[in-house]
């Protein structure tokens, strides 16, 4: 994800408005009943996708659930989780609230995701903000707001997480990182720091728990048909009076299929990456880009 300068002291990035939300109560909680899919690849599994309620971990939950994988939908709105939960295939699913980027909640929500549908098979690390800023006017508080969400959020679920994966001998992480874990972009220092941090936090827990049977993978997405683009776009057109096509193109032309990825591309490559098939896939960073990072 870029930051892409339109006048003097004014960038916009595909995430310029993400700013923290005050998260519900850590215990709210709904599930629906019944069995999971039988047959499916991921049938039994139970899976955790944090910021499932929309975007790209909306459209990861919906893959996991299609392969018969019981889902665990972590978010900060509880109504927006119900509404993507009533949407997946399947039964058995929780939805919880929890700011990932706090200690406390994150340890609750686990407890309570265990309690639910039982260890923990399938870990996405997918709740992310991206808040854009020139250097010199980036805040200690959006600094440490980027860092909390983007790189503790996956540090704290990790950590949650593993300790089922290693009893069990046998899970899957993925991190949605991004391209801004990849490559550097002007005007979202933060965001692209946390976003490198996933990446080395991603290699270093590979390389631990490669011999207990636990995958650990980021994907690292480009620019992608959700709001956070679209906010951006919105932002850009705000601050400029520009034209939203044109303001869209410059986001995109640094992709070399010219068009945004759409987060059932990422969802499949996580789907992917959480199946059998992909046990000795470990401690890489999958570009799902159109080609910007090769
Ligand atoms: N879209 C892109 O162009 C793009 C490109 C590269 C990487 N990514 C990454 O992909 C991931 C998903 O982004 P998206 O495009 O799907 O964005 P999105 O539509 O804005 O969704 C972000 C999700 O993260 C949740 N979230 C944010 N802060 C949270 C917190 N502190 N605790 C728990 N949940 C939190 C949001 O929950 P609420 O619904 O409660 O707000 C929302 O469900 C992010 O990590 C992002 O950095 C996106």
């Amino acid at each position: 994800m870029s930051g892409v300068a339109l006048e003097t002291g004014t960038v916009a990035s595909a995430a310029p408005g993400s700013v923290a939300q005050p998260a519900e109560s850590a215990a709210a909680v709904t599930q629906t009943q019944g069995p999971s899919l039988v047959g499916g690849r991921l049938a039994g599994r139970h899976a955790v996708v944090t910021g499932a309620a929309r975007g790209i971990g909306a459209a990861i939950a919906q893959a996991l659930a299609a392969e018969g994988a019981r889902i665990t939908l972590l978010g900060r709105k509880l109504d927006r989780l119900r509404e993507t939960e009533a949407m997946l295939p399947g039964s058995g699913h929780l939805a919880l609230v929890v700011d990932v980027g706090d200690e406390a909640a994150v340890t609750a929500a686990f407890a309570a995701a265990r309690a639910g549908i039982g260890p923990v098979d399938i870990l996405v690390n997918n709740a992310g903000q991206a808040a854009s800023a020139p250097l010199h006017k980036t805040s200690l508080d959006l600094w440490q707001q980027m860092l909390a969400v983007n790189l503790t959020g996956v540090f704290l679920c990790s950590r949650a997480a593993i300790t089922d994966m290693t009893a069990a001998r046998r899970g899957r992480i993925v991190n949605i990182a991004s391209t801004a874990g990849q490559k550097g972009y002007a005007y979202v220092a933060a965001y692209t720091a946390a976003k490198h941090g996933v990446v080395g936090l991603t290699r270093s827990m590979a390389l631990e728990y490669a011999r207990a049977g636990i995958t650990v993978n980021a994907v690292c997405p480009g620019y992608t048909d959700t709001d956070i683009l679209r906010e951006g776009v919105a932002n850009a057109v705000a601050k400029t009076g520009r034209d939203a096509d044109e303001i869209l193109a410059e986001f995109l032309a640094g992709n070399p299929q010219k068009r945004a990825i759409q987060p059932d591309e990422v969802a499949d490559a996580v789907r992917w990456l959480c199946g059998d098939a992909a046990a000795s896939v470990t401690g890489q960073c999958i570009s799902v880009s159109g080609g910007e990072v090769t």
